[in-house]
């Protein structure tokens, strides 16, 4: 077991682990996928899902191995001290309470002895009156014309989590529906192209700006909000904003020196990571005002029914679980360092840009939780592409070069079912043959031996061999509803909390992100300095002079 400083490489299970590799290297998947009663046991179902594991490099063996890591890492008191409310996000002295945001009504969760649901619901109330007024048309712009138009404007957790729901929710039946007439975009990039981008077409007369900031000072965020605040004061007054602008924060004091009335606000509060708050009024308040509280409040619930399993399931049987217990074996065992994420689903193609934050704001760290330097690596290179546009791009490498474990994900029912007559397969069944095939190609491979057979001339047959024995597993998900989109959330969010808790690091700060934005204040100051006064550049190196000095010598920024 580790002790609160101890590191759980020290730990018996990780040792054993690490003894354990040498016999996986033994084995290829080729013939652990013959063995049937592994495979039966690598599938879970629950809630309509299933997960199949069974493409891993991992054993029923491996599996007990792991299950005594996440005894020696504590992971069943680190999950109850999540739930519990304790600040396990020690370095910022904050609970982590995301799942608060999702429990029902008559839930108690507390943070500092207080239950925090009722102000949860409090919010989610409020959010559900203002969303139907501006729906129904009861709420108008300065100019007495409804508002059916919204940009949302963050960065990071304030853009990622609800970009990505919006995404998957685009073509779900019910959504469009719901969405008729109304149109959501998000404006994250201070450069100002995305501000021309998202403006276009838009009349300020009929649009609602929504500023979403945990913190209310990242500086993308807030000089993108007093650029669409001046797109609506030049076009419609500056009584304008009280109409045009709201706000989601925790820091409701600047909201209201911005300038947006504090009725307008939708709180949340500090025991919500920013990239853990699209269950919170940063995702639920755009989404609701682009498809109604209703169609929300299911992708809640399907988030709930995920913690609830992650909280309460024997870990042999919990998805999040397994799923980072498998993840951490990948990554501290077997060495590789990075997961593809293939959603085959065009609405989710927004999946894998938010799990990048998620898992690597989270578990790329360099310290354990009580300062340790770590003497392993922790997080992996999340990245991935919907298929099968990906097979086209990358899975090259993906299949004959690295080895990149990946999570394929399916849907059995399509949002937008097409069928040609004529045709061999409907067209989600064409999409849905390529879920099934990738896996079997990469954990199989092609040998020298099948290719001569096969008469493939002798200098092609290195070329066209494939090793196989790369890893994946495979999550089908019965449609793709709201219900669905909240439940692959919380999953993914889990699984990464389980990631970091046996890594034994704090998943739920981000210190890594502060340095650049100091540097990036003095080259601010420099810029500003230069152009009004035209002060020579000073304190940076030759590399950094070289480059600002080309950079204002021959940019034609407009005047100050
Ligand atoms: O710079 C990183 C970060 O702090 C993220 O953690 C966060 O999601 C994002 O910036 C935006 O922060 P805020 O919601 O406070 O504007």
């Amino acid at each position: 077991m580790t002790s609160s400083t101890a590191l759980v490489c020290d730990t018996e299970a990780w040792k054993d682990l690490k003894g354990h590799v040498e016999d996986i290297k033994k084995t290829h998947l080729r013939d652990l996928m013959s063995d049937v009663n592994r495979c039966e046991s690598m599938m879970l179902e629950f809630d309509g899902l299933l997960l199949d594991y069974s493409r891993q490099r991992a054993t029923v063996e491996t599996m007990d191995k792991l299950l005594n890591l996440a005894k020696d890492a504590q992971l069943t008191e680190k999950i109850s001290r999540m739930f519990n409310g304790e600040h396990i996000n020690s370095t910022e002295n904050r609970s982590v309470l995301h799942v608060a945001l999702r429990a029902p009504k008559d839930a108690v969760i507390k943070a500092d002895g207080k239950n925090v649901v009722p102000e949860v619901w409090n919010v989610l109330d409020k959010i559900k009156e203002f969303s139907e007024k501006i729906r129904s048309g009861s709420w108008v712009g300065a100019t007495g014309k409804p508002l059916k138009d919204v940009i949302a404007i963050g960065i990071g957790g304030s853009f990622l989590g609800p970009l990505f729901v919006h995404t998957a929710l685009q073509t779900d039946p019910e959504s469009v529906e719901c969405a008729k007439g109304r149109q959501l975009r998000f404006l994250a990039n201070i450069d100002p192209v995305d501000v021309a981008r998202k403006i276009n077409g838009l009349n300020p007369e009929t649009t609602l700006v929504v500023v979403v900031s945990k913190t209310f000072t990242t500086a993308e965020t807030m000089l993108n909000a007093r650029t669409l605040r001046e797109w609506i004061t030049v076009a419609l007054g500056a009584s304008a904003v009280a109409k045009h602008m709201v706000a989601v924060s925790t820091n409701l004091a600047l909201v209201e020196k911005f300038g947006i009335d504090p009725n307008n606000a939708f709180a949340f509060w500090d025991w919500v990571g920013g990239r853990y708050s699209v269950c919170s009024a940063v995702g639920v308040l755009p989404l609701s005002l682009q498809y109604g509280f209703s169609v929300v409040e299911k992708f809640l619930k399907g988030a709930s029914s995920i913690d609830q399993h992650f909280q309460s399931t024997p870990f042999e049987k919990n998805i999040p679980v397994l799923l980072g217990l498998l993840s951490v074996w990948n990554v501290s065992f077997l060495g590789y360092p990075a997961r593809a994420i293939l959603p085959y689903s065009q609405a989710l193609e927004k999946f894998a840009p938010h799990i990048q934050q998620v898992s690597m704001e989270s578990n790329g760290k360099g310290v354990s939780i009580d300062g340790l330097p770590l003497p392993y690596e922790t997080g992996e290179i999340d990245f991935g592409e919907p298929g099968t546009n990906g097979q086209h791009s990358f899975y090259q490498l993906i299949h004959q070069g690295r080895v990149i474990p990946c999570d394929f994900i399916g849907i059995v029912k399509s949002q937008q079912p097409v069928y040609l007559k004529g045709e061999v397969v409907s067209n989600h069944d064409e999409l849905m043959s390529n879920f099934f095939a990738q896996p079997d190609a990469l954990a199989y491979g092609k040998t020298p031996e099948q290719l001569q057979k096969e008469n493939v001339s002798e200098n092609l047959i290195p070329h066209k061999t494939f090793s196989g024995n790369r890893p994946s597993l495979s999550l089908l998900l019965p449609e793709l509803s709201a219900y669905n989109v909240g439940q692959l959330l919380a999953i993914y969010e889990h699984r990464v909390a389980v990631q970091g808790f046996v890594w034994g690091i704090n998943s739920f700060d981000q210190w890594g992100v502060e340095l650049g934005k100091v540097l990036a204040t003095q080259v601010r100051k420099q810029l500003h300095s230069s152009r009004t006064q035209g002060t020579t550049l000073e304190g940076f190196n030759y590399s950094t002079t070289t480059l600002l000095k080309r950079y204002l010598e021959t940019s034609s920024e407009p005047q100050m």
